[in-house]
């Protein structure tokens, strides 16, 4: 067993893990290897953290898998990405729902192919009873066009006279974000050595616990989980508030 891992207080796990998986393309390009490379081996390590969150009792797990900002790669890698998305529904759905993992994609699926909506209605009627984790895989999403499209939607509502302007609170466009049903993130980790939030839950990460890495994602393993979780752990949350 690993150092962080055998660290661990067992009882002071995150809730909600969020992860920007970035440096699939830096990987590859190291290794001479063109940048999709790096995205399936991505995959990978997709199954793998997957299986570490269950292991350590992480009970959400949401990935950035492709935000607003990232159509404009060159097509070739778009196309790339969009098939390995449909390709990861298609062929881990069943194992994943064996293993009691519950599967939600947040961001404007309606942009996507016929093909990857279908992709991923079916993982998500087909796992919507699991509970032991929840695994939120961010597609298409940015968090400012989360935050226009919750606007749009309060705004219709006071112009349809259900809601007052001096109703407005946290608590009503936090249920108009893809994210209602989930607990804020209390932990987000950010592989490939970039220090931002690249448009990724921008609401949702107001008193996370931010951890960065410049592990590249490929190379991202349980180990490397354990030493953010110990991190997390030995940070003093105060919300504003005084050391508890
Ligand atoms: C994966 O890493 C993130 C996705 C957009 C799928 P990148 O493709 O951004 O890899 P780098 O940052 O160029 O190395
Ligand atoms: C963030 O990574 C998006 C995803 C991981 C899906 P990017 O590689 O797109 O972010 P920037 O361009 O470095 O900010
Ligand atoms: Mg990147």
């Amino acid at each position: 067993m690993g150092k962080y891992l055998e660290l661990l207080n067992r009882e002071k796990m995150p809730h909600h893990v969020a992860v920007i998986m970035d440096g699939n393309g830096r990987w590859a390009q190291k290794r001479g290897m063109p940048r999709l490379f790096g995205h399936r081996q991505g995959v990978e390590t997709v199954e793998r953290v997957v299986r570490a969150c269950v292991k350590l009792g992480i009970a959400q797990l949401t990935i950035y898998a492709f935000s607003t900002e990232n159509w404009k790669r060159p097509q070739e890698e778009v196309a790339g990405l969009m098939r390995l998305l449909v390709e990861y529904f298609d062929k881990k759905t069943d194992q994943l729902n064996e293993e009691g993992v519950r599967i939600q994609v947040i961001g404007d699926v309606e942009a996507l192919s016929d093909l990857a909506r279908q992709s991923i209605a079916r993982a998500e009627e087909k796992t919507k009873n699991n509970d032991r984790l929840g695994l939120n895989i961010a597609i298409n999403y940015g968090g400012r066009a989360e935050i226009v499209r919750a606007v749009k939607r309060i705004a219709r509502q006071v112009q349809d006279g259900v809601v007052a302007p001096d109703d407005i609170d946290d608590e009503m466009i936090s249920q108009q974000l893809y994210t209602k049903e989930f607990a804020d993130p209390d932990l987000m980790i950010r592989t490939g050595g970039e220090m931002r939030i690249s448009n990724f839950l921008i609401w949702q990460l107001s008193y996370a616990e931010l951890w960065f890495t410049e592990t590249y994602w490929p190379d991202f393993d349980i180990e490397t989980l354990a030493q953010a979780v110990y991190a997390y752990q030995n940070r003093d949350r105060r919300f504003g508030g005084l050391k508890s």
